[in-house]
């Protein structure tokens, strides 16, 4: 219905960037972005005038995003261009036609587009070699001045790079080499080179990216202390598998992917290069605790399941693994599994997520307190220890536990 209303309005409408890159790779891609010649925010509430759904709207920026019931949502732009004032600054925007539309963006294969119009529905418009590029599966710029625009489109070009299986195309990566020898690279803000960071770690397999990057010496570049030598691969490996293991939990409690293996980047650091790291990335101080206080207790629970790993013969009671876990968030006990080469002590924490963590006394402080317990801070020792010896499955039932604490 896109077509049809443009065609009521008299805009010309179609469908761009990602989306025909991925229709045409066969790839699911399920945000739309369309380009409106003309004013894009006016197509977008003349849409939803016909149509069941929403539209938030950003005058500032010409664009719209249409929400619909069932969570689809469709970006639309108003052809434009954007004029960096100064590189790595955020875009201003003027209104211009769509092929100047496609020329600001970033690689040649997301520059196609798709006319959605009723006469023309489904015309590929290619102004830039984006359907040759597809073919030869390469990452290309524009122009020379590409990264320079825009530096964040380094990392960019290695996620989609790793991500479809291409190569980035010999000038372009020669541009990127230049830009970072140039030191273009320390332009970009905090926020934007964390949001790169984070899309590279939330892609399905990121080590082959972060190897990447680091070829390019742009691991380096987030910081120098930051290096993937030794076993890296293997432990971002164990990390995706842990994580994708939680996922076929459906715990229903979220976690955040990227942490997990941003843990396993930082590994080795010390506490000062963290905190570096975490100021250069402006990463938010909500999440700062996961990788300054919950590291620390993680690096010492990690030696103690190492050392009971080494040990062999006795394995750590159920009360110990559930003291030592408990304090831990997800991404944290995720990123021990990743850590521990062992497969039994790996076993420990899956035990502790999927069972120990959520287990409870059958017994309440309102049955202490009808047990003529006077109450005070022992009741919570008294119901630990209760935990401790369930845990332990020393007590199991009501009447044991009721005995237990008669004891
Ligand atoms: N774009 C750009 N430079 C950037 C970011 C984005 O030129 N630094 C352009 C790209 O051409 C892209 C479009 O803006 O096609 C939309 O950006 P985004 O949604 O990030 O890209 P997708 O290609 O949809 O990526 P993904 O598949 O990861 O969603």
């Amino acid at each position: 219905d896109f077509g049809r209303i443009a065609d009521d309005q008299g805009l010309k409408v179609f469908a761009v960037g990602g989306f025909v890159r991925d229709l045409l790779l066969g790839e699911p891609n399920l945000d739309l972005d369309i380009v409106v010649e003309g004013d894009g925010i006016a197509f977008a509430e003349a849409f939803s005038r016909e149509q069941t759904c929403r539209v938030r709207s950003h005058e500032k920026f010409g664009t719209a995003v249409i929400v619909f019931p069932d969570g689809f949502k469709v970006d639309v732009a108003s052809t434009r261009v954007e004029y960096y004032l100064e590189p790595a600054a955020l875009p201003t925007v003027e209104t211009a036609s769509l092929k100047l539309d496609l020329y600001r963006r970033d690689f040649t294969i997301n520059t196609l587009a798709i006319v959605l119009n009723s006469a023309r529905f489904g015309e590929l418009l290619d102004y830039f070699g984006g359907l040759r590029d597809l073919r030869e599966k390469a990452i290309r710029v524009l122009h020379n001045l590409s990264f320079v625009e825009d530096p964040t489109r380094v990392f960019r070009a290695v996620r989609f790079e790793q991500r479809l299986g291409f190569t980035i195309g010999k000038q372009t990566e020669h541009l990127i080499r230049s830009a970072v020898r140039m030191g273009f690279l320390d332009r970009i803000g905090g926020p934007r080179l964390l949001n790169e960071i984070i899309h590279i770690l939330e892609e399905p397999r990121p080590y082959p990216a972060i190897a990447r990057l680091e070829e390019l010496e742009l691991i380096k570049f987030v910081h120098p202390a930051l290096d993937i030598a030794g076993d890296t691969d293997e432990i971002l490996e164990r990390a995706m598998r842990a994580l994708n293991w939680y996922e076929l939990l459906y715990t229903g409690q979220p976690c955040h992917g990227w942490m997990v293996y941003f843990l396993c980047l930082i590994r080795d650091l010390d506490e000062d290069a963290v905190n570096g790291i975490c100021e250069r990335l402006a990463i938010p101080a909500r999440h700062r605790p996961l990788f300054t206080e919950q590291r620390r207790l993680a690096q010492g629970v990690l030696q103690r399941l190492q050392a009971f790993a080494r040990r062999k013969l006795k394995r750590p009671q159920n009360s110990e693994i559930h003291r030592w876990l408990l304090p831990l968030d997800t991404e944290v006990l995720l990123y021990l599994m990743a850590r521990l080469e062992n497969e039994e002590a790996r076993s420990w924490i899956s035990l502790f997520v999927t069972r120990l963590r959520d287990q409870k006394t059958l017994l309440s402080g309102d049955d202490l307190k009808s047990l003529g317990v006077p109450p005070g801070p022992r009741y919570r020792e008294i119901l630990d220890e209760l935990l401790q010896a369930q845990l332990d499955g020393k007590v199991a039932t009501r009447e044991q536990e009721l005995e237990f604490v008669a004891r």
